[in-house]
């Protein structure tokens, strides 16, 4: 639904074509600024929804669930000059042929860093202390009391964590477990140093640091090198017992392979936020105690929701503003 106003001081604001109903204070913000088409029902309208909605519009803000690939980028209305995401990950936008096409893309870094961190320790644990068996026992009724040997889980506090991807994300979830004692061990293409790393040790061959991995903890970019990089191969390096966490893509984890490991208890334990096909997910984590299974929370805060949509907003108005948006993609 278009808003009424199109213009301001009389200049014709610019046309933005909203994705997703977004929060309230966002939607508050960009209605003053912008002749927004909105979304109040929420519905998924697809990537031809998009494409078919586009036309006439100056600006397209998106979120991860909606996917242009190369060929929807090509046959958006010529009228887009930005398309900006509401999100820090811009895999499902085909950067390339944006940038070919001359369409300035944006994503929102740094403002949903502390609330994935957030939620990356809230899998560890949860994962590990059995929290989703416990809570479906005491729902179910089937909770008789304290017993010396019930539902006992892995001791988080001074084990060893590695973190592939030692970016924002990764940073911040070793700041908190550093709070729980835990030894930090990392992957990333370089050694960050001490100023950045806070002393944990780095690996430059991802291989050689499974074996250091108590628990697991993903934080890289999907991307071909990083697609199904948690495969049989990479589990069978892991100790015996280990704990895999993912808040970063689920396509970064072979499924089958995973759910082999819980199975075999290989893999003691996992704790998943995200999910290659979400929001379906491969069923055979559904009969599975060990994994603890989150729906894509990572950001949900309204704090950091509301932080998100300010950025994307942010990034917007520069562009609007003949100037060049601070997180520009393409
Ligand atoms: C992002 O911004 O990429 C997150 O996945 C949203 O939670």
């Amino acid at each position: 639904m278009p808003s009424d106003d199109t213009t301001k001081n009389g200049a014709a604001l610019p046309r933005l074509l909203v994705a997703r109903r977004l929060p309230e204070a966002v939607e508050a913000r960009l209605e003053g600024d912008y002749s927004a088409t909105l979304n109040p029902t929420d519905e998924d309208r697809g990537t031809e929804g998009l494409i078919a909605m586009s036309a006439g519009m100056d600006a397209l803000l998106v979120t991860p669930t909606d996917r242009l690939d190369a060929d929807a980028i090509g046959r958006l209305a010529d009228t887009v000059k930005i398309v900006a995401t509401f999100s820090v990950g811009f895999e499902h936008i085909d950067v390339a042929a944006a940038a070919r096409r001359g369409l300035v893309v944006t994503n929102t870094p740094d403002v949903l860093t502390d609330a994935t961190a957030d939620m990356t320790i809230l899998l560890m644990l949860a994962a590990a202390r059995r929290a989703g068996e416990g809570e479906r026992m005491v729902r179910a009724g089937k909770w008789d009391g304290w017993t010396p040997t019930q539902l006992m889980g892995i001791h988080v506090t001074s084990k060893r964590l590695a973190i592939i991807g030692m970016g924002r994300i990764g940073r911040a979830v070793a700041h908190r477990a550093r709070a729980f004692g835990m030894d930090i061990h990392y992957h990333d293409m370089q050694n960050l140093g001490p100023d950045l790393d806070e002393g944990a040790t780095f690996h430059g061959d991802v291989e050689e640091m499974l074996p250091f991995c108590d628990f697991l903890s993903l934080h890289c970019p999907l991307n071909a090198e990083t697609r199904h990089f948690i495969n049989a191969e990479h589990i069978a390096r892991l100790p015996d017992g280990a704990v895999i966490v993912n808040a970063s893509r689920g396509p970064v984890v072979e499924d089958e392979a995973l759910i082999q490991a819980l199975k075999s208890g290989k893999v003691a334990a996992a704790g998943l936020d995200v999910y290659e096909g979400e929001p379906a997910l491969n069923p055979g984590y559904l009969d599975l105690d060990n994994v603890f299974l989150a729906p894509h929370l990572g950001s949900a805060t309204v704090e950091t929701r509301n932080a998100m949509g300010f950025r994307a907003l942010d990034n917007l108005d520069a562009f609007f503003a003949g100037t060049e948006p601070g997180d520009r993609v393409a």
